[in-house]
């Protein structure tokens, strides 16, 4: 006679700030399935502000492991992710990784669960910007060559991957999941005090994020957003949470109308993007967490994987010249787009 069966076990893999928003429903989903699960922290964003703040918003548990690879070159963090993961998915020997988004998290476990015939598992597969200057396009191509289970969020997500060679019966249109966190915290967010603690009101200031390296890395990208910025807090107040690459670039050269603060965390990031009457950003999260709040963003990049906030949501895609980002932001504070959310975003 033989015993009862073992749990499956599934590795969930989360490193940076957008991964942890999406790990969370997962790993509750995973366990309510009665699955073991062992969550696993690459230490890609180590900080209280770029990580510890995420695990107490979102209530998630303290990783079981922590990878400790920290910054670096790409070549240099995705090493380190994948020199640290590979001995203990060895000694883990789980059925299954879970890994998520781009970040470069992401390809390293990936790649190490691949090599290891570990079967993983790609949660937001497909998204593809054309792009193959962003770092993170590198990585949604490689990470979905290398999973065997793709998870999308949209329709053209799973097109991306049919047309790429990936067997339909791989891929799995089940939603956002981002949004499934987005809608169970909402609230909970709206009560924060961070907007009258920064003396503003809902619809009285715009918000701004900026992270990309095609954005804060180039002086000349930088100068022509930081001009358009200034301009536009003359119409409407600013604030601007800035990521640690983009602080020291930005430091002493905006006017007091736009309000420069640290990074926060996922419950204020929340309530400062529902109390907005425009987005400015070129983060890839908040494209789609605006949609779902209804609430317009303008994104700060030629191009972007994620079509459907466009099509179906309240973002335009304005690059980043000045003077067209400065129109588009003055037109939309005068006709902002009506709410509306794709399908599937539910909170499901
Ligand atoms: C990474 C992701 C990006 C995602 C972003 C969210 C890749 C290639 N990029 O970019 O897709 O949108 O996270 O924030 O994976 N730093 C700190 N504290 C931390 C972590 C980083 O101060 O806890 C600083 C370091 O100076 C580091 C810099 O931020 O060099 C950049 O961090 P890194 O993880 O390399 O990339 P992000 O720009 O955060």
């Amino acid at each position: 006679m033989t015993g009862p069966r073992a749990a499956a076990h599934a590795v969930v893999v989360a490193g940076a700030r957008p991964n942890f928003v999406k790990a969370k429903p997962v790993l509750d989903a995973l366990e309510a399935a009665g699955l073991r699960t062992t969550l696993v922290h690459t230490g890609q964003h180590y900080d209280e502000a770029m990580s510890g703040v995420f695990f107490a918003d979102l209530d998630l548990r303290v990783p079981d492991h922590h990878l400790a690879a920290g910054s670096g070159s790409h070549a240099v963090q995705t090493a380190a992710v994948m020199t640290a993961f590979e001995p203990l998915l060895a000694e883990l020997a789980p059925d299954v990784v879970v890994v998520f988004g781009d970040v470069n998290s992401t390809l390293a476990c990936a790649l190490v669960a691949a090599k290891a015939g570990v079967r993983a598992a790609h949660v937001e597969a497909g998204l593809r910007s054309g792009d193959r200057g962003m770092p993170e396009e590198i990585n949604r191509i490689v990470a979905d060559r290398l999973c065997a289970d793709l998870f999308a969020t949209s329709p053209d997500a799973v097109e991306h991957l049919l047309r790429e060679g990936t067997e339909p019966r791989d891929v799995h249109l089940v939603g956002n999941v981002m949004v499934d966190t987005l809608l169970a915290r909402r609230d909970e967010a709206l009560a924060r005090p961070v907007l009258a603690g920064l003396g503003r009101r809902p619809g009285d200031y715009g918000l701004v994020t900026l992270h990309r390296p095609a954005n804060v890395d180039d002086p000349a990208a930088l100068d022509g957003l930081l001009g358009a910025l200034s301009e536009i807090a003359a119409s409407c107040p600013l604030i601007f949470p800035a990521h640690p690459r983009t602080a020291a670039r930005v430091a002493g050269r905006l006017p007091s109308s736009v309000r420069v603060i640290g990074p926060v965390g996922y419950l204020d990031s929340l309530a400062l993007q529902a109390g907005a009457r425009i987005v400015l950003t070129d983060s890839g999260g908040i494209q789609e967490e605006t949609t779902v709040l209804g609430v317009p963003c303008l994104t700060l990049r030629d191009t972007t994987e994620r079509p459907l906030t466009v099509t179906e949501g309240t973002n335009r895609v304005v690059g980043r010249d000045r003077r067209v980002v400065v129109t588009a932001a003055l037109d939309t504070l005068e006709h902002p787009p009506p709410p509306r959310r794709p399908a599937l975003w539910d909170g499901r």
